[in-house]
């Protein structure tokens, strides 16, 4: 065989992975082969593949007879809509995509390019975890990576698919990650499977009710989207990089100047009911006030209190977190808190400025939530407000009561500028519960302790319940009718393109983690 053809038979040998049997059932598992994934991920042709040739060096158990080209990882880079990214895309045909020495290396080196080169870093996970047969090796190889994902974390946007089994201690790096995608019925994540928990915990439980994308995309919020299938986690992949920078330095903004600044949107106008306890879909706010469908939403199903997603205005790129009265009245609590907090620190980190919609009771009351730490967790959300210099613009809708009126980006915590509209209610709490305390005394001595309660109430509410003692102050910059929120935005956030904001000199802060 010549030079030349020695050299085209390798390529084509590590195409085949660990073989047609094994590509077959992969297959037949409903899962794609690794380069099929990254086919359909990346630009026709643009897919230039690194270290197709390596080897594990591994020689106990009889490995030194079993080689596959690329030792169960695809690396390399290519384009997703024209721009740059790295890949790395596990084989579960090669010794179930399991991680040996080599395939670690593979993956360091492209985490190590996507660094120097500014750009994202997305890994397709299918993997049998650390590969037994090279036992500490493997470890060290995990540690290496999860090194690389914490010093790139905030530099380059790092995004994990789930798409096969993903166990052990493996699930870390994609959990460092910014973002974690799985793939319903054929992803799953656990720290250990079902057989350990049976035998530690006796209890009996399947990989899907342990793991499963569904679980973990409302239950524990390990995972941002749940997919349908590959070809979904893929197309939303590719429309979570469309909202998201190269990395921390890109100042990329694209502005469609053709929106006329003045449009109102007469919609905004009938969305709050009159009843303050009524609820109301705030995604109809969001998505009255955005350019038309762009609303990408994360953790869609998780502590759905609170929203949190992407979307464009005016063609910029936002991060908006908007409180939800359609659910729990849009209270903040454990969870919800977590939510926020790390989306408002992805946003910072990336410089996406924030928009907050704001309608909040306050914090969720009882043992259940104190026992989970509504103190430390409710603080995370204030932190991660407290430390974004990212243009910050708060519109308050209704309801901004007691402590969560401070921590939803109030302009006393470095908010830019607050608007609110004229169904706004700015106060310790609602005027009921207020009245039922300061004027507990007047209300027990009256005869008809139900109308003094009553009154009282519309006395307090008569004096909080509206935006203006908060705008006599100036905590709110202006009072706004609700169809001019959209170009009073837009306004806002082009006044504020070229902020500068800088925290204190430190190492770093001591968020309570
Ligand atoms: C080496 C592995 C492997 C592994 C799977 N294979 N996992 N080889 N190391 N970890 C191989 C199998 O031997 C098999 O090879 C092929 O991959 C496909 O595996 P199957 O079992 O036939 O596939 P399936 O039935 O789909 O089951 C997949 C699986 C199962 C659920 C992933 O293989 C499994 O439970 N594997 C072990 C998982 C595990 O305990 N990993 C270690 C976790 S601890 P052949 O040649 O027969 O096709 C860990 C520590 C990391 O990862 C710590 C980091 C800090």
């Amino acid at each position: 065989m010549d030079k030349r053809q020695k050299l085209l038979t390798k390529r084509e040998q590590s195409k085949l992975g660990g073989g047609i049997d094994k590509i077959q059932s992969q297959h037949k598992k409903g899962k794609l082969t690794a380069r099929e994934r990254i086919e359909l991920l990346l630009d026709e042709g643009s897919f230039e593949e690194i270290d197709a040739f390596v080897k594990h060096r591994s020689y106990d158990f009889g490995m030194e007879k079993i080689h596959y080209p690329g030792d169960g990882v695809v690396t390399g880079y290519g384009t997703v809509n024209g721009r740059l990214i790295f890949i790395f895309s596990q084989d579960f045909t090669v010794f179930g995509g399991s991680l040996s020495e080599t395939h670690a290396e593979k993956i360091c080196k492209i985490m190590d390019m996507a660094l120097k080169n500014g750009a994202p870093v997305i890994g397709l996970n299918d993997s049998g975890g650390a590969r037994i047969q090279e036992g500490v090796v493997s470890l060290g190889g995990y540690a290496d990576i999860f090194y690389r994902n914490t010093l790139s974390s905030g530099v380059i946007p790092q995004i994990s698919v789930i798409m096969g089994p993903c166990a052990g201690g493996a699930v870390y790096s994609p959990a460092i990650t910014d973002f974690i995608i799985m793939v319903e019925k054929t992803s799953y994540m656990f720290v250990t499977g079902p057989n350990v928990v049976k035998t530690v915990t006796n209890e009996e439980v399947s990989s899907e009710e342990l793991g499963g994308a569904s679980i973990h995309s409302s239950k524990s919020g390990v995972s941002h989207i749940s997919a349908k299938n590959e070809l979904d986690a893929i197309n939303n992949l590719k429309l979570l990089l469309s909202y998201l920078p190269q990395n921390c330095e890109d100042k990329t903004i694209e502005i469609n100047y053709s929106i006329l600044p003045d449009e109102t949107r007469e919609q905004l106008k009938h969305i709050v009911p009159e009843n303050p306890n009524q609820p109301y879909d705030i995604r109809e706010v969001i998505n009255g006030t955005i350019d038309c469908d762009t609303f990408f939403e994360i953790h869609k199903n998780f502590a759905e209190n609170i929203v949190v997603g992407f979307a464009k205005l005016a063609g910029r790129n936002i991060g908006i977190v908007a409180n939800q009265p359609a659910f729990l009245a849009g209270v903040l609590d454990v969870k919800s808190s977590q939510k926020a907090a790390r989306f408002v620190r992805f946003c910072d980190a990336f410089n996406i400025p924030l928009l907050v919609f704001e309608d909040v009771p306050g914090f969720l009351p009882g043992t259940d939530q104190e026992w989970n730490g509504i103190i430390t967790n409710g603080a995370k959300l204030l932190f991660a407000f407290c430390e974004a210099t990212v243009p910050r613009v708060t519109v308050i809708t209704r309801k901004a009561y007691g402590g969560a009126y401070d921590v939803m980006n109030s302009k006393h915590i470095g908010a830019d500028l607050n608007f609110a509209w004229p169904t706004a209610e700015i106060a310790v709490m609602g005027a009921k519960g207020a009245a039922e305390i300061i004027f507990k005394k007047e209300i027990n001595e009256a005869n008809d302790k139900e109308m003094a309660l009553k009154s009282k109430e519309e006395e307090y509410g008569g004096i909080f319940a509206n935006p203006y003692r908060a705008a006599e102050r100036g905590f709110i910059d202006e009072v706004i009718l609700p169809e001019e929120t959209r170009s009073k935005l837009i306004k806002a956030f082009k006044m504020l393109e070229n902020k500068v904001d800088n925290l204190p000199r430190k190492k770093h802060g001591n968020i309570p983690l």
